[in-house]
């Protein structure tokens, strides 16, 4: 779908956004969320040892990707904005993921946000004790109440 397109995702590491802020969580969540939407062509997901904006941090470099780039022609053309590139400051997992499938549509190496895939809940066999019918009852929670609860 991208046609040989890229992302490149750099999550900080530096010792502000890694170890103060933890941008291991992020870095983790934009994988499971590559591996859940199938992006795995269209994503390349690294890392960065610091973009020189600490106090923002933690930070997040979206870049389309261009052939062969080193780290610090990375971090030079963000700042330059030479190309399609965006840092964005205080970042959570939620907001690494979401700008990750906003950059990928609005860009163009997406035509659309992928879905999901279905999770597959696993069908009990006929008579294995979770196939019955769940009955929810009142019955305990009426006895607990006080005369004036109801
Ligand atoms: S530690 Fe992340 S920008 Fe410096």
């Amino acid at each position: 779908m991208s046609g040989g397109r890229k992302i490149r995702v750099l999550v900080c590491r530096g010792p502000t956004c890694g170890d103060l802020r933890d941008s291991a969580r992020i870095h983790a969540e934009l994988g499971r969320h590559v591996d859940r939407r199938g992006l795995g062509d269209d994503v390349i997901l690294d890392w960065q040892s610091c973009f020189g904006q600490c106090q923002k941090g933690p930070n997040v470099l979206y870049r389309e990707a261009k052939g062969r780039e080193d780290k610090l022609h990375l971090a030079m053309a963000a700042l330059v904005g030479s190309v399609k590139s965006a840092m964005h400051h205080a970042m959570t997992p939620e907001r690494a993921t979401a700008l990750l499938d906003r950059h990928l549509v609005s860009w163009g190496i997406r035509a659309a946000a992928t879905p999901p895939a279905p999770a597959t809940v696993p069908v009990p066999a006929p008579g294995h004790p979770s196939s019955a019918p769940l009955v929810q009852s009142n019955e305990n929670h009426d006895k607990k109440r006080g005369p004036s609860e109801g």
